[in-house]
């Protein structure tokens, strides 16, 4: 699959945990769509600092900057007091704005982008024995920037909801407003909603949305809810897009309660290429990988998070088969 002087160079980290085995998963089926990528294996997380010392050495961003994009797995969190998130320093250094995570399910269609370089997560931060607090940062550029890209998705589906807490924070008057001035610009239906009752219509009518647009932490929060919502957060993907680089990992974390035993889902490892292929603008390959995962859960090959008792690896070859019978 890496053919020498392919033009699409992807950094790929597997991580920690079941990282490797969802990534295998992924790079199978991507194989089967006859996706001609070259990777770039980066080694980064809890296993290079056991080894190192390091989750994250300088260079490894340098490296990663070498590539058009990231497929990334997961990273579980060195025991270290001093451990900077490698997810966090690679959404900073690669300025990865706007994580896109789409909802999809037989009668489900939602999108949640979230803010994914400011708010709670500027790193503001200070931490004493009496008191500790973290400055939530939001800014006119931070706004403007997600609240076009939530415009821009939402331009070419139904409507925009803009989720925020303006009754209490004085940091979300901004974004609120940034975001009705873009919408009106944009010319796109929109509504805005409290984050409380956002996370409880989620649970009581999720039909009801189609384009979120909210800030980092409500965001993150809001969106494993809706993976809930949608059946499990095995199946979810994500896309952390910036205006050069990219990065696509499902939105589970590392699991190391089931790492190491084959039984973790890949699809949301697999949806995340998908995104990546459709970012690439290899659209047809991305509608017919996401069309052999629709398949392939609508003839119940699933593992056991879905109450199925397929490997990881039976529900990516299967994925993989479907792939081939529809070329
Ligand atoms: C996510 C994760 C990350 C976040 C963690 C691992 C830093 O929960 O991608 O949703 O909080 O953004
Ligand atoms: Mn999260």
């Amino acid at each position: 699959m890496s053919g020498r002087g392919a033009e699409k160079r992807v950094a790929l980290v597997k991580g920690d945990g079941v990282g490797p085995e969802v990534i295998d998963g992924a790079l199978a089926v991507l194989e089967a769509a006859g996706a001609d990528l070259e990777f770039v294996p980066v080694e980064l997380g809890y296993g290079q600092w056991k080894k190192t010392g390091k989750a994250m050495a300088e260079e490894d961003l340098d490296l990663v900057k070498t590539c058009h994009c990231v497929l990334f797995g997961a990273i579980t969190t060195p025991p270290d007091p001093d451990y900077k998130s490698v997810l966090l320093t690679l959404r900073k250094g690669l300025d990865l704005y706007a994580n896109i995570r789409p909802f999809r399910t037989a009668d489900l269609d939602f999108v949640i982008v979230r803010e994914n370089t400011e708010g709670m997560y500027s790193g503001v931060e200070k931490l004493d024995e009496e008191e500790a607090t973290t400055l939530r940062v939001i800014t006119l550029r931070g706004s403007l920037r997600i609240a076009e890209k939530a415009c821009a998705i939402a331009s070419k589906r139904e409507k925009l909801t803009i989720v925020h807490k303006s009754n209490v924070l004085k940091s979300d008057n901004l974004f609120l407003r940034i975001c009705r001035e873009t919408a009106h610009r944009w010319d796109v239906p929109f509504e805005d909603m409290l984050v409380d009752a956002a996370a409880y219509n989620l649970v009581i009518n999720p039909k009801r949305f189609d384009v979120i647009v909210t800030t980092n932490l409500f965001g993150d929060i809001l969106s494993d809810e809706a993976a809930g919502v949608i059946g499990g957060l095995g199946l979810c993907p994500s896309a952390n897009l910036g205006e050069k680089y990219a990065l696509f990992e499902p939105i589970h974390g590392s699991a190391p309660d089931i790492a190491g035993r084959g039984i973790a889902n890949p699809i949301g490892a697999i949806r995340s290429a998908a995104m990546m292929l459709e970012w690439f603008g290899e659209v047809g390959k991305a509608r017919m990988m996401e069309e052999a995962v629709e398949w392939t859960l609508a003839q119940k090959v699933a593992t056991p998070d879905l109450g199925g008792s397929c490997s990881t690896r039976e529900v990516a070859e299967a994925i993989s088969k479907r792939l081939a019978w529809s070329d």
